[in-house]
């Protein structure tokens, strides 16, 4: 096969996607207008597929210091940190994540993707162990590929598949970093941080949660799963994105060791990329900010999500097992979702598709993500069209 014969396979995808409609991977919002809603084909659309939790991509406060930001330094830093130095708001950004997750050390990354490459390829190489849920996020696995690392699935949420690997790894455990999600991206489920911590414990291995899709939405102060289920100063390295909550573009890492302040040196995702822009790092502070003095977004989250999965359910749809912001309803199969997804945008509510080989057990799915910005009678809508299909 030649170089470019093996595009035959993302071809034929590609038109499989189109067969049944719009191509979901290509859909375009011809305007924004607000957190919540968009202009697809022409159609006023209630966006429900966003990430955008705290429905701060449109916060005043947050689009001024964008702007403010981009005014006084620039629409971009046009270079690494460490190659182009860093500007003082980066280091600003990093002071408030450290004193926001109570840790000694943070790290800021171009993107949440970069920041688990970045964390997973300083922290492990050969003769190393990783630990990995089966249903981790492609950023977690690729990390991991990269840093070299003997990888060991474990069953998805599965403590006693995590201790049967630990138990083979004997005398290996040392060398070994248990890495888990807070919250999975597609089902919404919540992994059980305080057995993997005992585990983690029990067998001196390390610890590393993704808290992407947790950060503003769990925890009383809303650092994620690990907050709220009590364990947040076990974990060795916490990472997320502020692409989600916080309605920027940009990861993290944190953690309560120093050897963090050291990946600068060694992280070639981190050394080796442009360093984030002056008007992301403005809107991710303010955003942070928000996130930290207004716990009325978190209670507008939920009090959308539990409207959304209880009117879902009510329907007879099945869903994952926590009711969560992040809300996927099962299809029989691949073309009743491409049909089903399609069906929902013609009446005005995007949805993300999800389909193997990008999803838990190969199923596909209808992904919905709930906002604070949705009214009730957003999600009142968005209930009723699923009732149609
Ligand atoms: C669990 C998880 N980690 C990391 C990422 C990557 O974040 P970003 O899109 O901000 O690069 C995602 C993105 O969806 C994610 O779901």
């Amino acid at each position: 096969m030649s170089l470019l014969d093996k595009f035959a396979v993302a071809r034929q995808l590609k038109s499989g996607l189109s067969d049944i409609g719009v191509d979901p991977t290509a859909v375009v919002f011809d305007a924004i207008n607000s957190a919540t809603e968009g202009v697809v084909e022409g159609r006023k659309t209630i966006l429900a597929g966003t990430n955008n939790y705290l429905g701060l991509t449109f916060d005043p406060a947050c689009v001024e210091a964008g702007i403010e930001a981009m005014r006084s330094h620039g629409t971009g830093t046009t270079g690494s940190r460490m190659a182009n130095g860093s500007y003082s708001t980066h280091g600003l950004l990093e002071a408030e994540l450290a004193d926001f997750y109570q840790c000694s050390n943070a790290m800021v990354f171009s993107t949440g993707y970069t920041a688990n490459l970045g964390v997973l390829t300083a922290l492990l190489s050969k003769g190393d162990a990783v630990l990995l849920d089966a249903d981790a996020h492609a950023s977690l696995y690729d990390g991991c590929r990269m840093s070299g690392a003997d990888i060991f699935r474990f069953k998805h949420n599965d403590v006693r598949s995590l201790e049967r690997r630990l138990d083979r790894l004997k005398d290996r455990t040392d060398r070994c970093l248990i890495v888990v999600e807070g919250v999975y991206s597609v089902l919404g489920d919540r992994a059980p941080l305080v057995e993997i911590v005992r585990l983690k414990e029990r067998f001196g291995a390390r610890l590393l949660v993704d808290e992407a899709h947790s950060l503003g939405v769990y925890g009383e102060n809303g650092c994620g799963v690990a907050e709220e289920q009590g364990v947040l100063d076990k974990v060795d390295f916490i990472v997320g994105t502020f692409s989600k909550s916080l309605g920027a573009m940009g990861g993290f890492c944190t953690s309560p060791h120093d050897v963090l302040g050291l990946f600068r040196y060694v992280s070639r995702p981190f050394m080796f990329t442009a360093s984030p822009s002056p008007a992301v790092v403005a809107t991710t502070r303010e955003a942070l900010h928000r996130l930290r003095t207004r716990p009325g977004l978190k209670k507008s989250l939920w009090a959308n999500a539990n409207q959304l999965y209880s009117g879902l359910h009510k329907l007879g749809f099945e869903l994952g097992p926590d009711i969560s912001p992040v809300i996927a309803v099962r299809c029989q199969d691949r073309e009743s979702a491409l049909s089903d997804w399609n069906k929902l945008l013609e009446a005005g509510v995007y949805v993300n598709m999800m389909l193997p080989p990008a999803t838990p057990g190969g199923v596909s799915f209808l992904r919905c993500s709930v906002s604070a910005a949705h009214t009730p009678e957003q999600i009142s809508t968005i209930i009723g069209e699923f009732a149609k299909l």
